[in-house]
């Protein structure tokens, strides 16, 4: 039977809640399906603190590396505002994001019908939408050097951020990119700024170069950034993915999730480079969300970004697609069956709490699988 390793890395405040829903299908899953699932479960941010003065133990490290897939809660709170710098409670899921080598951020934005009127946009521009956003995550002007600021003496200060892109991180992201495609509408659009950006420049050409040598049957577009933002709000449907820098991939991927209606129903995935001999990547699956200190221990939190964060680990990592699809589907239709949270609540709908919001959700699932 296959093994499917997986860590659990629940958190703080709603983290816990969420991840209590998803340990739920990972337990059906084995029973009915021999799904091979082997949880671990640890330590992070906030609690991880608590426990050992860290925001991320060693052990806990360890486990993360030897798991096929790691899931993510949410970390931080009130209660660990003051501790110092380089053990507070977003250390840890920076640590994970780069020990893990997690260059390709996956955002995907999916507009359940049910939630239509959610959005901000008209209903029939965002109604069916399913686009997917990938941000490479590790390299770019948040990293770049010189970083500083430099006091020039006359009363002025200069404030600098280098973005710097090498060929061969173009290169993978964008092969992330084209790899989802033909698995989606094979449709890429690159976005960068070539018009006033060196490495705009190289980045359109390392895309092309790449979409020619092995991609060649994916359709290729490349948009300014600007304009793909513009885009985004005008016509969201146009895309199916978008590639494009951490810069530009951190305010569209902001934006194009706001597409969609609330916070609680994003999720995210974050994955490394093949593994030369197994082909396997290191991923890690979390909700878009923070750890709510405003609603945790109520019962109230959505699990949905977490169930679908699920859902993309098992596409993604497992390459369980009909499983991925059924559970998609599952959280459509109790949306549509007009059973919701808080956050999404309408008139004329069913509110239930984190655990019934589970409890239909796998029912769903089951009765699809
Ligand atoms: P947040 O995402 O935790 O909450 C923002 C608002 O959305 C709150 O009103 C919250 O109740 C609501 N919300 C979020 N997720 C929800 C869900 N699943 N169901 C229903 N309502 C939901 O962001 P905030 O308040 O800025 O940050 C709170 C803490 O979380 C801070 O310590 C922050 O540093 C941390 N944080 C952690 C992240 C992570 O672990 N990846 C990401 C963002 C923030
Ligand atoms: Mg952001």
């Amino acid at each position: 039977m296959t093994v499917r390793k997986l860590l659990l890395l629940p958190g703080d405040g709603i983290g816990k809640e969420t991840m209590a829903e998803v340990r739920k299908f990972i337990v059906a899953m084995n029973d009915k399906f021999n799904a091979g699932f082997e949880t671990e479960e640890g330590l992070v941010g906030g609690s991880a603190y608590d426990a050992h003065g860290v925001a991320i133990s060693e052990e806990d490290m360890a486990k993360a590396m030897a798991a096929d897939a790691v899931l993510f809660g949410a970390v931080g709170g009130p209660k660990w505002d003051s501790v110092p710098y380089d053990v507070r409670p977003e250390a840890g899921l920076l640590r994970l994001r780069k020990d893990l080598a997690l260059f390709a951020n996956l955002r995907p934005a999916i507009c359940y019908p049910a939630l239509a009127t959610a959005s901000s946009l008209k209903p029939e521009v965002v109604e069916g939408l399913d686009i997917l956003i990938v941000r490479e995550l590790t390299g770019g002007v948040y990293f770049g050097s010189p970083k500083e600021i430099i006091d020039l003496g006359n009363g002025q200060k200069r404030g600098i951020d280098t973005q710097v892109y090498d060929t061969y991180e173009i290169e993978r992201i964008s092969a992330v990119a084209f790899e989802l495609a033909r698995t989606r509408k094979n449709k890429v659009c690159s976005m960068e700024k070539r018009n006033v950006m060196k490495s705009g420049v190289l980045w359109n050409e390392v895309v092309t170069a790449t979409h020619k040598a092995k991609f060649s049957d994916v359709q290729l577009e490349h948009m300014l950034a600007d304009a793909g933002g513009m885009q985004l709000v005008r016509w969201p449907k146009q895309f199916d993915v978008i590639v494009t820098d951490n810069l530009f991939g951190d305010m569209l991927s902001d934006i194009a999730s706001m597409l969609t209606g609330s916070l609680g129903m994003l999720p995210s995935a974050s994955l490394g480079a093949p593994d030369a001999t197994t082909g396997k990547r290191k991923a890690m699956y979390e909700p878009v969300h923070g750890s709510a200190p405003d609603i945790a221990g109520q019962g109230i939190a959505n699990p949905i970004a977490m169930i679908a964060s699920f859902a993309m680990c098992l596409r993604y990592s497992f390459n369980m697609i009909t499983e991925a699809d059924n559970l998609e589907r599952a959280i459509a239709n109790v949306l549509e069956q007009g059973i919701r949270t808080g956050d999404i609540m309408a008139e004329g709908a069913k509110k239930v709490g984190t655990t019934e919001m589970g409890d239909a959700i796998l029912a769903e699932f089951l009765k699809l699988s």
